[in-house]
């Protein structure tokens, strides 16, 4: 029986009066009496319309199965997880979680861990590392000499026990996320919720967490759901990849799947100093472009280029980037990863693959142009 089960789920956050209080630091005294009385209710608050979070939502997960949530910030990933979790309800659509329809929430919470790694579930900053795990456990009902024991195997799972002793202000920000992760495996629940479990941890400690859902978490058959910003880090762990745009379901697959619907584009990876970006459309072969400005004093510019696969694309693509001023100071060639087939969005490959079929049918080129072209990107995304 599947795990977990979603059939057309969709949410919308109901709309809200939200306070503005705080945020016109620029009012204030005589002026913001004076602004009050004249607006009245509507310095306060603001309508703040309803949110779509999520929109016809449906998989199964089979037991056992580690499956991994990806997307943009804002794209409904915690509004799932809280879904399955039994923290909210759907506003539409029906569905199962561990044999519990999602109309009664109360009953699937039993049936789940979930941790959140930001947000509202803090540690209790009187208590010892052990403490705060312990106390967890008795919060949720475990009797002291269960909670003695899982505590201790918790704590060893994720490399704390020498700092069990520990208060959370003497530790690391990625120790105090592993303390709340000890405190997800207390309970071997049938299905593992894990919002963004690795967010913030340096390289080392992230790969700790995976190992610890792939070992631990994984041999004890537990369903594991896990949302992450880093695509690298979910392909090394999930079974099948979700991939949400704003709140919709865009993809779903095994890793190897979602890689091989890019089977035929290449990825572009050039470094121009002092130069123009080109004021020529990009070259047919082009799909998408995107750079980020580095700051410096050599004008470093980093190019991501993706293109259909082709001879001659290198080629082409480093005509198109070079300008008369400046150098082109690094210029490469890979398959794309994970992370590309997140990024680029299917609309672009689609259109040109109808596009290139349509002007082979007439016998041209296909038509110009890339629907993220020279869109500069966040200097955290490369
Ligand atoms: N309690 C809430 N009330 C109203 N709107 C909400 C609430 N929680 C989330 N939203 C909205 O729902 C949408 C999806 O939010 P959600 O937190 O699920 O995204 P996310 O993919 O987890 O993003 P992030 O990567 O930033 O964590 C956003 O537009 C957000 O503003
Ligand atoms: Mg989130």
């Amino acid at each position: 029986m599947d795990v977990v089960r979603l059939d057309r789920v969709g949410k919308t956050y109901a709309g809200a009066e939200v306070s503005l209080r705080g945020t016109k630091l620029e009012w204030k005294g005589p002026a913001l009496w004076a602004r009050n009385a004249v607006r009245g209710l509507r310095l306060t608050s603001v309508n703040v319309p309803p949110v779509r979070a999520l929109h016809d939502v449906s998989f199964a997960l089979a037991p056992g199965e580690i499956f991994g949530l990806v997307g943009p910030n804002g794209s409904g990933k915690t509004t799932l997880i809280k879904l399955i979790a039994g923290l909210i309800r759907p506003t539409t659509g029906s569905g199962m979680v561990a044999g519990v329809p999602l109309t009664h929430p109360a009953a699937i919470r039993r049936s789940v861990s979930y941790v959140s790694t930001t947000g509202w579930m803090g540690l209790e900053w009187p208590l010892t590392a052990e403490e705060n795990v312990r106390f967890f456990a008795a919060l949720c009902g475990m009797d002291g000499a269960l909670a003695g024991a899982r505590a201790a195997e918790a704590l060893r799972a994720v490399g704390l026990w020498e700092d069990r002793d520990k208060y959370p202000s003497q530790l690391s920000n990625g120790m105090r996320q592993r303390v709340i992760l000890a405190r997800a495996l207390l309970f071997h629940t049938p299905l593992v919720l894990l919002d963004e479990p690795t967010v913030g941890l340096d390289p080392a400690n992230a790969r700790a967490v995976i190992d610890l859902i792939r070992g631990p978490l994984r041999e004890r058959g537990q369903t594991i759901v896990l949302s992450d910003h880093q695509s690298a880090e979910i392909e090394r762990v999930a079974d099948r990849i979700a991939v949400l745009r704003a709140g919709e379901l865009a993809r779903l697959g095994t890793p190897g799947a979602l890689r091989a619907e890019l089977a035929d584009v290449m990825v572009i990876e050039a470094h121009t100093e002092e130069m123009d970006p080109p004021r020529a459309p990009a070259p047919a072969v082009v799909l998408a472009t995107e750079y980020v400005d580095r700051p410096g004093a050599l004008g470093l510019r980093a190019w991501r280029v993706h293109t259909w696969k082709s001879p001659d694309a290198l080629q082409q693509v480093l005509d198109w980037l070079t300008q008369p001023t400046g150098r082109v100071v690094r210029l490469a060639e890979h398959a794309p990863s994970l992370r590309d087939v997140l990024t680029l969005p299917p609309e672009v490959i689609a259109a040109r693959r109808a596009g290139a079929a349509a002007s082979a049918l007439a016998g041209s080129a296909p038509p110009e142009g890339a629907a993220v072209e020279g869109a500069a990107v966040e200097e955290a995304a490369s």
